[in-house]
């Protein structure tokens, strides 16, 4: 068989396997629950996520804070700390697609922890399952939330359900490692890729899917040399609004309240969000976005390159030359760490 056929085949087990959804696979069975925020900042993460980007505050102490964006009881939680950390949940949909997740986990010897008690009650869960994900993130499992009469958001709704709470971006040196783990540990498929050239860096996307909603997690990574340009342990944390109008109204809430914007209102080419970029009080970004994708639609998307991570707008907004640099000196320190990888 020569090298063309090779790839030919390959590629064509490839979809034959991501497009049926073999016995045992989790694919949409899996979404983003909650993301747990460690920071010193409470005070200023209620005023962004409640007053700023809008959630409904479940539950505020000096130690915590929970925030809601539906009928889930915690989808935003902000705990103090002395560092920033994030540690990412993860809801299964039953115990059968929970036991397969974790034989996969126990083929590749990545220790797990199963946890109850007043850390799981803090997530808003009976259980939690953790593991050491990519650059050593939390990675958590949970399969039931408790739940609470709806939110009500000064969003008019957050576009959640099956498709879980939002999208996650990752910078990474070691992608192929990264989308690999996605792919055999979630049955993630790949939706596309975006190529761009940002502050002078090229840079590659790989958007993965795991349920309806175009992609649960971003895959972003420098080409040519491997940098890490982003010191939080994830780029940026997406939700999605159901109007329009919720998007201009969180846009100037933010900029009302002092808080920076990374990028001002945009589109991407791929799903299709209209979206603007914050920063938290943690550094890290937090996209709000709308979208007129449907479910059928984010199923049947092509697998193609898009060139340019926007459609229009997104222009740096309130970066300054102090940021730029800090990027340009995470990206040159990261050449001096190892990035641990699962696999
Ligand atoms: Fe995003």
């Amino acid at each position: 068989m020569n090298a063309n056929l090779a790839v030919y085949f390959k590629g064509a087990v490839m979809s034959l396997t991501t497009s049926e959804n073999p016995p045992h696979s989790v694919y949409g069975r899996v979404q983003l629950g909650y993301v747990l925020v460690d920071s010193p900042r409470l005070v200023e993460w209620k005023r962004f996520a409640a007053e700023g980007i809008g959630m409904t505050i479940g539950e505020a102490t000096p130690e915590r804070l929970a925030f809601r964006t539906d009928a889930h009881a915690r989808r935003l939680i902000v705990r103090v700390s002395a560092k920033e950390d994030i540690a990412l949940g993860w809801q299964v949909e039953g115990d059968a697609a929970l036991e397969v997740i974790l034989a996969r986990l126990a083929a590749r010897k990545i220790a797990v922890e199963e946890v109850a008690g007043e850390e799981a009650a803090l997530r808003g869960v009976a259980k939690f399952w953790r593991f050491p994900g990519p650059k050593r993130q939390a990675f958590e499992l949970f399969i039931e939330p408790e739940v609470a009469p709806p939110a009500k958001t000064l969003v008019s709704a957050f576009v959640t359900g099956e498709r879980g709470l939002g999208h996650v971006a990752i910078t990474t040196r070691k992608p192929a490692e990264m989308i690999a783990f996605w792919r055999e540990i979630f049955d993630a498929k790949i939706s596309d890729y975006i190529e761009d050239r940002i502050s002078g860096v090229d840079l590659h996307f790989t958007f993965l899917r795991v349920n309806p909603r175009h992609h649960s997690i971003a895959v972003a990574a420098t080409k040519g040399l491997a940098m890490d340009p982003f010191a939080t342990k994830i780029q940026h944390l997406e939700m999605q609004a159901a109007t329009l109008d919720d998007i201009g109204a969180a846009y100037r809430r933010c900029r009302a309240l002092g808080f920076k914007i990374a990028m001002a209102v945009g589109q991407h080419p791929n799903d299709r969000d209209v979206s603007f970029y914050a920063v938290t009080p943690s550094g890290f970004y937090f996209e709000l976005g709308w979208s007129s994708e449907g479910d059928s639609e984010a199923e049947a998307w092509p697998q193609v390159t898009h060139q340019g991570i926007s459609v229009w707008g997104h222009k740096p907004q309130d970066q300054t030359l102090s940021d730029k640099l800090a990027q340009i000196r995470n990206g040159v320190t990261s050449l001096l760490r190892t990035e641990y990888s699962p696999f």
